[in-house]
């Protein structure tokens, strides 16, 4: 049998064909506009998402024995408010998880309402991306989008809506709503009334690996394949990445270095940060998850080769960065403004500490340094929980980058393991579609079937205490220039 897992990412669409042995069969990807119409603000087409996702499941699987196919899942990126009118049509372009401009709205769901009562509620407070804080955005900005809801949904569930017709969404997924009573796995009564929405407005609940319907039959037949083709809730991308990677169970770490970076935690228990720093969500495997998460990991890179050194030759650029752990130049990777730990959409990246010696390399170097201190920021969070972590996965584009995944491994002082493929999201959606069709019991069960470390990056001592100094130095970084912003 083979399964479809969709990555529906910020930058493009991937796709993946694995069969029933988790044998990796075809990839593919498809690009879409992102939008930023002001500064901090950032938009995409839901129609986008589901015609490039049709193209790219026609592409995926020609070539292979289409009536193979059993089931289709999805990780996709978290928090975006997709809002429909009583006709099923995108009422206003999504706003994404990367999008800063509730800070307003943000500050009246921490301070009026109250951080003690959203954590009650559900178990986490209000970040500018996360879903609850957009609700809010659209009803004060735009009363006549806003009168118009007649259903919200995450973007992964857009997806599924037009390819099943079911409305849906996950636990993983819905999490980041700021909607959801965590800890209960259901819609939190008090939040709707704060957000001035109706249940009926939010899509049935499934756990991630649960089937929510079949191919609508003019789906089906535009992809050449079965209308009993069945489609499988899926999971926010992170819990997606987690599965992906293996990361289920208890105390087990991945960091992604997708257009965000995070650090997710899995755990068998329930568990809140005091502070609310780290989110803790439902994961994808029936439990829970902590998670940090910086806007801009990958993106920083890619603006800075792409946007400032115009190359496409990542590689290349990084072939001449030998000197680690000695760089005097610090890069904030605030591109978006940053969510974990600082909760701030207002703050910017910068450069600091050049010099009249200072190299192309040392800029680039420092651009993957901020982005590890980034991560490490939430991994102290973590580690003053009370939580001990020595080793951790990775996915994402920037695992890609051998040089990258070294400097994790000691400024994070980890041992990261190298898996045999780095799509998490797409390959954990492909897993999860194989569990929804009882290919195997359980998503523990599938993990440790199918997931292989081929490799680990060990931290080095010498190193680990050059990037210790240079750590606490960038921590007092943000504390010094927060009031430029
Ligand atoms: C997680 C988050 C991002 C997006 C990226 O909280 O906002 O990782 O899911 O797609």
């Amino acid at each position: 049998m083979l399964y479809i897992g969709v990555d529906l990412g910020t930058s493009a669409v991937k796709l993946l064909l694995m069969d029933e042995t988790g044998d990796i069969k075809n990839i593919v990807s498809k690009e879409y506009p992102l939008f930023f119409p002001h500064p901090g603000w950032s938009e995409q087409n839901p129609e986008d998402w589901f015609e490039k996702s049709m193209e790219g499941i026609c592409d995926l699987t020609e070539g292979f024995d289409k009536s193979q196919v059993a089931g289709i899942s999805f990780g996709g990126q978290m928090h975006g408010l997709v809002a429909l009118d009583g006709d099923d049509q995108v009422i206003r372009p999504a706003i994404l998880w990367n999008d800063g401009r509730t800070g307003e709205e943000t500050d009246y769901l921490n301070e009026v309402i109250g951080k003690d009562k959203l954590s009650q509620y559900t178990a986490n407070i209000a970040f500018a991306g996360f879903t609850a804080p957009k609700i809010l955005w659209m009803k004060k900005n735009e009363p006549e989008n806003f009168a118009k809801i007649t259903k919200i949904m995450l973007p992964k569930d857009y997806l599924a809506y037009r390819l099943s017709g079911s409305f849906c969404t996950d636990v993983s997924d819905a999490s980041g709503m700021l909607l959801m009573d965590v800890k209960n796995r259901c819609w939190s009564k008090e939040m709707l009334d704060i957000c001035g929405i109706t249940e009926e407005m939010l899509p049935t609940l499934y756990e991630s690996y649960e089937v929510v319907g079949t191919l609508r039959e003019d789906v089906a037949a535009r992809l050449g394949l079965s209308a009993d083709v069945k489609v499988i809730a899926g999971a926010g991308d992170n819990a997606a990445a987690a599965v992906g990677t293996g990361t289920v169970g208890d105390g087990m770490c991945n960091i992604s270095l997708g257009t965000s970076g995070t650090i997710f935690i899995s755990s068998e228990h329930f568990g809140v940060d005091e502070h609310n720093a780290l989110h803790s969500f439902a994961h994808a495997d029936g439990n829970y998850h902590l998670m940090g998460c910086m806007l801009s990991a990958a993106s920083c890179n890619k603006w800075w080769m792409e946007e400032i050194l115009k190359t496409k030759d990542f590689g290349k650029e990084q072939e001449g960065i030998t000197k680690l752990g000695e760089n005097n130049v610090f890069y904030l990777p605030y591109l978006m403004g940053e969510r974990s730990p600082h909760n701030n959409p207002d703050a910017r990246a910068m450069f600091i500490g050049m010099s009249m010696d200072t190299t192309r390399e040392d800029m680039t170097q420092a651009v993957l340094e901020g982005v590890a201190f980034g991560l490490r920021d939430s991994l102290e969070v973590a580690r003053s929980l009370g939580i001990r972590i020595e080793r951790t996965k990775i996915c994402g584009g920037g695992a890609k980058s051998p040089l990258w995944k070294k400097i994790i491994a000691n400024v994070m002082n980890l041992k990261v393991d190298v898996i045999e493929s780095e799509e998490g999201p797409a390959l954990g959606g492909a897993m999860l579609a194989a569990v929804g069709c009882g290919e195997y019991p359980d998503v523990k069960t599938i993990a440790q079937k199918i997931v292989k470390v081929i490799d680990t990056v060990e931290p080095e001592e010498e190193l680990v205490k050059k990037y210790e100094e240079k750590y606490q130095k960038f921590r007092r970084i943000y504390p010094t220039v927060k009031c430029l912003y």
